[in-house]
């Protein structure tokens, strides 16, 4: 063991003159960091970690920092779990909450929030870098802010040592909920390019991807009881070029997810701390399924898979009771597949000019004795009486509902939670009734728009203008026009990354990056924290990551 230590010791002091140093600040910013960069503890390889091996959620948090420590810097460190003198020390328990214990030994544990549970600290001192977090998530969130502080070698070559400069770092998100949405059925993203869009959500701190399973455009989610749906549904015969030109590329377009995929999928986010949630969007946006099932649809067909874009007149049909006998049988098993507490059911965008002239639609209004109260149409209220159903079978399972902002439009149900797309005022009505809402309009969070003025220095977008600047500005909790107590009911926000316009894994995390950037600010600092010259100055290190992540992303920002 001396001889060991003598071997490690030696080896960081020959090299002394290359070490490079570590820099904790980084993107998202923590809450607190206070820095003494005139000490500096040097890490080299064969330095060990001393972790709880006993503890599988501990060992892969320790084994994810082992990873990205050699990825990034070549050292390579030991894994000495009962080295009590290691260079790295995970220790379970936060040193405050040890203090509160013995001061208030009677007192019940206070129940603690999403947030305080992924809270942790790092301290740098002479012994080494001790993390310290109430639950191994909070090891995640250490190990992944080291990653991000570490300095760069040459890709190929290893740094002899790196000098992490004495420091004491506490941090927890502002949000719960940090969501970043992927449409994979506009255009179908196969499974490896799903795990790295994970793995860049992980980087960044968010714990919620809203997966976008169904559209007009195709099916995307295998249904075992129903085979013929995603081997049929999944293809469209071509896709239009540009914006809905009329000329059409001739190429038959397809793709969907085994359920097996699906939940392997589920597991690799899961250990990166990540959350899907799936969404079927009902009952519009619905040409994939109508095409297979076209008795489901109010004129009975047939109905092509859409192959250009926009909003589709061709919806399900409430008045057939096939209609919710199909969406059950999806929606439960999506719910065996997915175990996210959150389901979301679409709800947007769907017209209702065929409900007006359909018998069936009529008769089911009436036998609901639906009638137009002068706030809400009959056929709104038609769409909110789904919505009622999936709630209720959702809350059979255990599962809370999740729809966009039209879900307000027929009244809402009694536990959706709204997801405000359509500008604010739908999170804002849905905060006022006391509804969850989860904020992601348009104007700041919509990373489908372009993001520079020029449109010549970016690939086709969808329309608008999203800077990055933009998405930084974002305050989700809007003080204006929300008491203190209805902001509780915003979990958080989330960006959302249509793919109409992005056919290629390249033009999603050139759309993400550094967009993602910025919507992490906004969910994980509190807003007095944000500054965006300073943002701009931490970013080229998080490009530097990219590159050797191997994603692309806009090099300018605006
Ligand atoms: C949406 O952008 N149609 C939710
Ligand atoms: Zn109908």
């Amino acid at each position: 063991m001396k001889k060991f230590l003598f071997s490690v010791l030696f080896m960081c002091a020959a090299v002394s003159m290359t070490a490079e140093r570590a820099d904790y600040r980084i993107i998202p910013l923590p809450k607190s960091v206070q820095t003494d960069s005139t000490q500096v503890f040097t890490l080299c390889s064969g330095m060990g970690i001393a972790y709880d091996a006993a503890d599988p959620e501990v060992s892969r948090n320790v084994q994810f920092l082992r990873q990205w420590v050699e990825e990034l810097t070549g050292v390579k460190l030991a894994l000495t779990p009962d080295d009590k003198k290691a260079a790295v020390q995970f220790t379970l328990g936060l040193a405050t909450d040890r203090k509160v214990k013995k001061s208030k030994k009677r007192q019940p544990a206070p129940q603690l929030t999403a947030q305080q549970e992924e809270a942790y600290t790092i301290d740098v001192t002479k012994d080494g870098i001790q993390l310290r977090a109430r639950k191994p998530i909070g090891f995640f969130r250490a190990a992944q802010t080291l990653r991000k502080s570490l300095p760069l070698a040459v890709k190929g070559q290893t740094l002899a040592s790196v000098d992490f400069p004495y420091t004491q770092i506490q941090d927890e998100p502002r949000f719960g909920y940090r969501g970043v949405m992927l449409d994979c059925a506009r255009h179908f993203f196969a499974v490896d390019v799903i795990k790295q869009y994970i793995d860049v959500m992980a980087l960044h701190g968010c714990n919620q991807l809203h997966w976008h399973l169904t559209e007009d455009q195709g099916w995307r989610f295998e249904v075992k009881a129903l085979p013929e749906l995603a081997k049929q549904g999944q293809w469209r015969e071509q896709t239009v070029l540009g914006h809905n030109t009329g000329v059409y590329d001739g190429q038959r377009y397809g793709g969907y997810y085994t359920q097996e995929q699906c939940r392997e999928l589920v597991n690799y986010a899961a250990e990166r701390y990540i959350n899907i949630i799936p969404e079927i969007d009902l009952p519009g946006h619905m040409m994939g399924a109508l095409h297979v099932f076209p008795n489901l649809g109010c004129t009975g067909g047939p109905y092509p898979v859409w192959p250009h874009w926009g909003v589709s007149r061709e919806v399900l049909c409430p008045g057939n009771p096939e209609t919710m006998t199909f969406l059950k049988t999806v929606v439960g098993e999506l719910c065996d597949v997915f175990p996210s507490k959150f389901i979301h059911i679409g709800g947007d965008e769907c017209p209702k000019e065929r409900w007006k002239n359909c018998q069936k639609c009529q008769e089911k209004a009436k036998e609901l004795g639906l009638q137009d109260d002068g706030k809400h149409s009959i056929e709104n209220q038609l769409q909110t009486w789904v919505n009622h159903q999936m709630e209720a079978f959702l809350s059979e399972r255990g599962r809370d509902m999740i729809g966009w902002d039209e879900v307000l439009e027929g009244g809402l149900t009694e536990n959706g939670i709204v997801m405000s797309w359509r500008g604010v005022n739908g999170g804002i009505e849905a905060a006022k009734q006391h509804h969850r809402v989860i904020m992601t309009p348009t104007t700041f969070c919509y990373i489908d728009y372009y993001q520079l003025k020029d449109h010549y220095r970016q690939p086709d977008a969808i329309g608008g203008y999203l800077p990055v600047s933009k998405v930084y500005s974002f305050e989700p909790l809007l003080p204006d026009q929300l008491s203190e107590e209805e902001q509780q009911y915003i979990l958080g926000p989330q960006v959302n990354l249509w793919t109409e316009y992005v056919a290629f894994p390249q033009h999603v995390f050139f759309m993400l990056l550094p967009r993602l950037d910025a919507i992490s600010e906004v969910q994980w600092c509190r807003s007095d924290q944000k500054d965006f010259e300073d943002f701009k100055v931490r970013l080229p290190h998080m490009k530097q990551i990219y590159d050797r992540m191997g994603v692309t992303y806009c090099r300018d920002i605006e």
